[in-house]
């Protein structure tokens, strides 16, 4: 991809729930129009990343920037160290270290401040930018407008829209289709409802523009207009994922976190939601962020991939470069992990156990995330780094 536009990036993401890192120090870009791999095995920390992304937590520590403005800014690390100092001040302390304590308080409510402001004005400088193009787009359509009735009915639309807009969270321009696609439709709400609700709640009034709307979803993800009536039960599995994909792209979002979208799914439908995910990709320009289990799913499909061990990004590189450098010793276990078509080749398939204890000696040299070659990135320490820039070249 050339003229990489990074569209979200991820900075030393940390969502920790009690002791459970769950997510650790995670870095990572997204460009636009791009598909990204997160891959790891169960409990991992995908959700999580996910999820921290579309601000349902308070992050512990760490950013993430959406088109440049701050949307997430973890504030606990900060207000932990501030209650660290408070309690260390509570005791007998030197003058010097009173000193010290005041300045980290300090320091650390500058932090938390800017972390506020930011992600607040993260919200209005994205609402005012999203009102403006709304007003312009509909100002063209009502000077073009010649049957009065029409144009009545444009301006009508147009203020709604417009106030929606203002009113637009940047979030809503990542949308989240969840894991589970029974547990993430409300069983009481009929699929009109449940597709239209994000226009209710961002402010839309107008029933016709609405109801216009559903129906176009219903028809981009391949459903038809008469099960807008029914409830999630009378569907399947794959049905109930295209309802949560109609969900999710009435908000016209830029960005997608799909989120295991075909784990529940019999095998023999996956194909179909995988195709449908690479069809909005191209119609709306979007950019997918696709979680998976399994590398064999992410691999036609992700232009890069990152691989995920116990809350850390342990690999990161192009699609292509992953398979054929595969550098983390827990990345080649999961690529040992992926069935063989061939039933020959595939009986003497040996699969990698990984072990980090075994792995490696982190006692003294201690990993973080370093390049190997342009854009391949692996969690490693300084010895392991040297073997994997040697294993490279000799390839
Ligand atoms: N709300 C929560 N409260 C406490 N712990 C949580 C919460 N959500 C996740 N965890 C823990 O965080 C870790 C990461 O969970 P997460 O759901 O992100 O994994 P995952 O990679 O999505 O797994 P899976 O592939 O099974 O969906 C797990 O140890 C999990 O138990
Ligand atoms: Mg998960």
């Amino acid at each position: 991809m050339d003229n990489k536009e990074v569209l979200l990036r991820v900075e030393h993401l940390c969502q920790y729930f009690g002791p459970t890192k769950a997510v650790d120090d995670v870095s990572f870009d997204i460009y636009k129009g791009e598909v990204f791999g997160l891959v790891g095995e169960s409990g991992c920390g995908k959700t999580t990343t996910g999820r921290s992304i579309i601000r349902i937590y308070d992050i512990t520590s760490g950013s993430v920037y959406f088109k440049g403005h701050r949307i997430c800014a973890g504030t606990l690390s900060y207000r932990e160290a501030i209650k660290a100092a408070r309690k260390e001040l509570r005791g007998n302390v030197t003058a010097e270290r009173r000193a010290e304590l005041e300045k980290i308080i300090a320091d650390n409510k500058v932090e938390m401040e800017k972390a506020n402001i930011d992600q607040k004005n993260a919200d209005k400088e994205y609402g005012k930018q999203r009102a403006e193009e709304v007003r312009k787009e509909y100002e063209e359509l009502i000077a073009n407008a010649t049957d009065p009735e029409e144009k009545e009915r444009l301006i009508k639309e147009s203020k709604d829209r417009i106030k929606a807009a203002k009113r637009s969270k940047i979030v809503t321009q990542i949308q989240m289709i969840f894991q589970d696609p029974i547990a993430s439709l409300n069983p009481r709400m009929t699929v009109k409802e449940i597709i239209g609700e994000g226009l209710v709640i961002q402010g839309y009034t107008d029933k016709d523009y609405i109801e216009q709307k559903v129906y176009e979803m219903l028809d981009v993800v391949g459903l038809v207009p008469e099960h807008a009536g029914r409830y999630p039960h009378e569907f399947s599995g794959g049905q109930r994922q295209r309802i949560g994909i109609a969900r999710s792209i009435i908000m016209n979002p830029e960005m997608i976190i799909a989120d295991e979208p075909i784990s529940a799914l019999d095998v023999s439908i996956r194909a179909q939601v995988i195709n449908l995910l690479n069809d909005l990709r191209d119609k709306m320009g979007l950019t997918i962020m696709f979680i998976a289990h399994d590398l064999s799913v992410v691999k036609y499909f992700s232009d890069r991939i990152g691989v995920m061990y116990y809350g850390k990004l342990v690999e990161l590189a192009d699609s292509d470069e992953l398979f054929r450098h595969p550098l983390h010793p827990y990345t080649n276990s999961l690529l040992s992990a992926i069935p063989i078509p061939d039933p020959a080749t595939e009986k003497t398939r040996v699969r990698i156990t990984y072990n980090p204890l075994e792995e490696h000696d982190y006692s003294v040299d201690q990993p973080t995330l370093r390049e190997i070659l342009p854009g391949h990135f692996v969690y490693c320490n300084d010895e392991e780094e040297k073997r994997y820039k040697e294993k490279v070249a000799n390839e």
